[in-house]
């Protein structure tokens, strides 16, 4: 066939890397033969798979598909147009994404990782070689967000994006609240069943998170990726008490990747938060993932569905993959810029501080049940100038120490954190202070 000046029969695909992702894209490939090459006007044909152990059984008829453990094979090869890369994390994936572009081939890639950490030099390697680097795969699995964001929304100044983008952490705060139980019981269930890592700290440290929201904001606001200044707070602090009190005020805790640019400062942050219980975003569950994005002409859109796994990434992998071939087919390739405006147009903006990030907070402290306990404390947030909405306390003890709940009106992070310090000091105090973000005006 030729179109627009190009001759391309097939999608020559070389694949690195035969896991989770890997079986769920090869067997996609197989399995949809037909439909894809309909689709796209071309077979997306499946040459070769490199991996680490090729001799491994993946329970998977692959035909004539090259199997080997030799990854030059695939990204040296001249008879690939594609490698997808499905490896995961920087070494060797970085190196390999690397000689594949160099290359001339396109690639496509799940790891968010390498995008987020090391997206600025790829692409603009990519741009270099006049080839595709596809990524959708990296966030939020098979929910099409980059697409929306970058495609559906172009027409917008989009300002805001947030969402659930880690499934370990939402199914872990789901079940802690659906059954009292504490993190650690959780997060060790949840290892047992394969829902966590048995090094669970890129989820449960929202590090995971962060990388998928440094892509989501890069492409939202046309800026650089920015991992490195993303706010970034897990959810192991997070109690089964703070879960309870949350439910009592008629709030849910979630752990809410967001990137907000206001007056031309960017926030951007991965942290637990509380969220009205009657908010779609409470209702994500589990391991489902949800991203929101607002933008000036189209409001609020809201994407929802399974963030990881084998068949959803796939899907994902598959789409970036069906995009090429039909690119390929009409003769065009760089039609989308990655990031939604070409490299050279990427911007770095300022962020907003601690100083200037806004909100109503939660705090919880464990005190002695004494007389002038509460006025010490608030004394103390009086004097950072932080005035408070409501005061909840449960059970008198004057042995044991008791929850003393507030919630403040609007303040600062600053002002919050530097309370606090003071707050730890006092002798009444028997345990580190924690601090919630309140949320209240999310879809
Ligand atoms: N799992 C998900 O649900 C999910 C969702 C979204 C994105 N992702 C991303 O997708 C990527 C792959 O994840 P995964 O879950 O499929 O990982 P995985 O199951 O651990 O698979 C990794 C594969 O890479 C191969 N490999 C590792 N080191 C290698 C090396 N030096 N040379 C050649 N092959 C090597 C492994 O080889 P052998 O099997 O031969 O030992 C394995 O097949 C990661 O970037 C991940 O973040 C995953």
């Amino acid at each position: 066939m030729v179109l627009g000046g190009s001759t391309v029969e097939a999608l020559r695909i070389g694949m690195l890397g035969f896991g989770t992702v890997g079986r769920g894209v090869a067997d996609l490939l197989l399995n949809h033969q037909e439909l894809l090459s309909q689709r796209a006007g071309m077979p997306l044909r499946l040459v070769r798979i490199a991996t680490r152990t090729p001799e491994r059984d993946r329970g998977l008829s692959l035909g004539g598909v090259e199997l080997t453990g030799d990854v030059n094979r695939v990204v040296n090869a001249s008879d690939l147009d594609v490698v997808v890369e499905l490896i995961g994390g920087f070494i060797p994936a970085r190196d390999l994404v690397h000689r594949a572009l160099e290359s001339g081939k396109h690639v496509i890639t799940a790891n968010k990782a390498l995008i987020a950490e090391y997206g600025s030099e790829l692409f603009a390697l990519a741009q270099s070689k006049g080839v595709q680097l596809g990524f959708e795969a990296s966030v939020a699995g098979a929910v099409p967000v980059v697409k929306a964001l970058r495609e559906s929304l172009a027409g917008n100044r989009v300002d805001l994006v947030y969402g659930i983008l880690n499934g370990t952490c939402n199914y872990i705060l789901t079940e802690m609240r659906e059954k009292g139980l504490p993190f650690a019981q959780v997060l060790s269930d949840a290892q047992d069943k394969g829902f966590a890592e048995a090094d669970p700290s890129f989820d449960v440290d929202g590090i995971d998170a962060a990388h998928k929201l440094a892509i989501l904001a890069a492409i939202a606001f046309g800026t650089h990726l920015d991992f490195a200044r993303i706010v970034k707070e897990g959810i192991r602090h997070v109690s089964d008490t703070d879960i309870a009190w949350a439910k009592e005020m008629g709030y849910r805790i979630k752990l809410l990747a967001m990137a907000r640019l206001k007056e031309g400062l960017l926030e951007l942050a991965v942290r637990p938060v509380m969220v009205p219980e009657s908010s779609m975003v409470a209702a994500v569950e589990g391991v489902s993932n949800a991203v929101f994005m607002h933008g000036d002409y189209a409001g609020t859109t809201m994407y929802h569905g399974r963030g990881a796994g084998e068949r959803p990434t796939a899907s994902a992998v598959v789409a970036d993959l069906m995009d090429l071939a039909r690119d390929l087919r009409v003769g065009s390739t760089g039609r989308i810029p990655a990031l939604s405006v070409p490299v050279h147009h990427l911007r770095t903006l300022p962020i907003r501080t601690a100083s200037q990030r806004q909100g109503t907070f939660y705090l919880r402290l464990a005190v002695t049940d004494r007389p002038g306990v509460l006025a010490e404390i608030t004394a103390i947030l009086a004097r950072h100038a932080i005035s408070l909405d409501a005061i909840h306390q449960k059970g008198r003890s004057r042995v044991e120490a008791v929850p003393l709940v507030m919630v403040t009106h609007e303040t600062t992070e600053e002002r919050i954190a530097m309370a606090l310090v003071e707050i730890e000091q006092l002798d009444s105090v028997r345990e580190p202070p924690r601090s919630i973000r309140i949320e209240s005006g999310l879809a």
